[in-house]
């Protein structure tokens, strides 16, 4: 028996990527980054759904090439379905549907989130069933109950903003380009967390960023008028003090979640998942509360087309295919 060989695409944001699995092992993970939206300050979607038509192809190729698997070769395409920006995943799945129909090959279509959520399923350790999941992502802050590769639960997320955008939004009011969160987290290395944000007292397992944002912003407009040079003086200390605070609010929602439903495998999942005091700050609890934590190798945590490549994976065994009337959703539940 030949392996079976999966494409799978994604580009549901602002980043184009193809990988290839066989039999659940990744063979080739390629990504282009969209630069181009610092320009703006943040992702542009018509810009975005451009970029991925320029370089869905060459994208595509790289994965196959990598991989030295054949169109031929495939045994089904996958692609994220949703959700996210409309006119970027279109051209996923555009392109998807063309190549399953010239290959005549079955069609998997892929939720975002529980892609970031299975990428644990990537390499070893893997967690265990039932696991809870904080996924934290430019669109998205939830954390999950995952009890089988496709049955979760949401036991809480965010009412306004997402963690990734705290990041982001905060950066910018510092004058970080885009994404911000990468560049808060190499600037708060150096910085202290001298700077108090207030945490958002919300009931039960939902978050709210939109406050911090917003007493940010108040903070750098009184200190400013004090010093105009407040911001460049203290950036360091600055994001060391927000990235806290964000990480904070993070992990103390989900120790209780932990706590009420009595489980100690405990993922992170999702871009933020990428920074460095989350990562910390998630082993320390792991420590204190005797938890067994999963975090992502970092080039799983932002967007990529391994992770929907590993879904693919389960579906592919469930025969679980998609027709060609399948259309892109921008809002998708889990
Ligand atoms: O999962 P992702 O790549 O795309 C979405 O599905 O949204 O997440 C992107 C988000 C951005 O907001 C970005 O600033 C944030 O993840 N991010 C980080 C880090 N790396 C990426 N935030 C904080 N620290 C990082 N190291
Ligand atoms: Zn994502």
């Amino acid at each position: 028996m030949h392996p079976v060989y999966i494409l799978a695409i994604e580009s549901s944001c602002d980043d184009t990527s193809a990988a290839v699995i066989a039999d659940g092992v990744i063979l080739s993970n390629v990504t282009a980054t969209q630069d181009i939206h610092d320009l703006y300050g943040g992702v542009v979607p018509e810009v975005a759904s451009r970029a991925h038509q320029e370089k869905i192809v060459p994208v595509v190729s790289a994965a196959l090439q990598r991989a030295q698997v054949t169109p031929q070769q495939l045994s089904a395409i996958a692609f994220t379905k949703g959700p996210g920006l409309l006119g970027s995943l279109l051209v996923g799945v555009a392109f998807a549907k063309g190549m399953a129909l010239s290959l005549k090959l079955p069609m998997i279509e892929v939720h975002h989130m529980q892609a970031h959520i299975l990428a644990h399923f990537i390499d070893e350790p893997r967690p265990q069933f039932p696991f809870l999941c904080l996924t934290v992502s430019g669109g998205h802050t939830q954390i999950v109950k995952v009890k089988d590769y496709f049955d979760f639960e949401i036991l809480g997320q965010t009412i306004d903003d997402a963690a990734g955008e705290a990041f982001d939004k905060s950066g910018k009011l510092l004058g970080l380009g885009y994404p911000a969160g990468p560049l808060i987290d190499k600037l708060a290395k150096e910085g202290r967390p001298v700077f108090e944000f207030p945490e958002p007292q919300l009931p039960g397992y939902d978050f709210s960023f939109s406050g911090l944002k917003t007493s940010i912003l108040y903070f750098l407009q009184k200190q400013q008028q004090l010093d105009p040079n407040f911001i460049e003086d203290n950036k360091a200390d600055l994001c060391r003090s927000i990235q806290d605070r964000i990480v904070s609010i993070l992990l103390k929602k989900l120790a209780k979640a932990a706590k009420a439903h009595q489980i100690s495998e405990i993922a992170i999942a999702g871009g933020v998942s990428a920074n460095s005091g989350l990562r910390a700050a998630l082993a320390a609890y792991g420590q204190k509360y005797h938890w067994n934590t999963y975090i992502p190798d970092f080039q799983y945590c932002t967007d990529n087309a391994a992770m929907i490549a590993m879904v693919a994976h389960y579906k592919y065994q469930r025969k679980d295919f998609v027709g060609h009337e399948v259309a892109p959703m921008a809002r998708m539940d889990m």
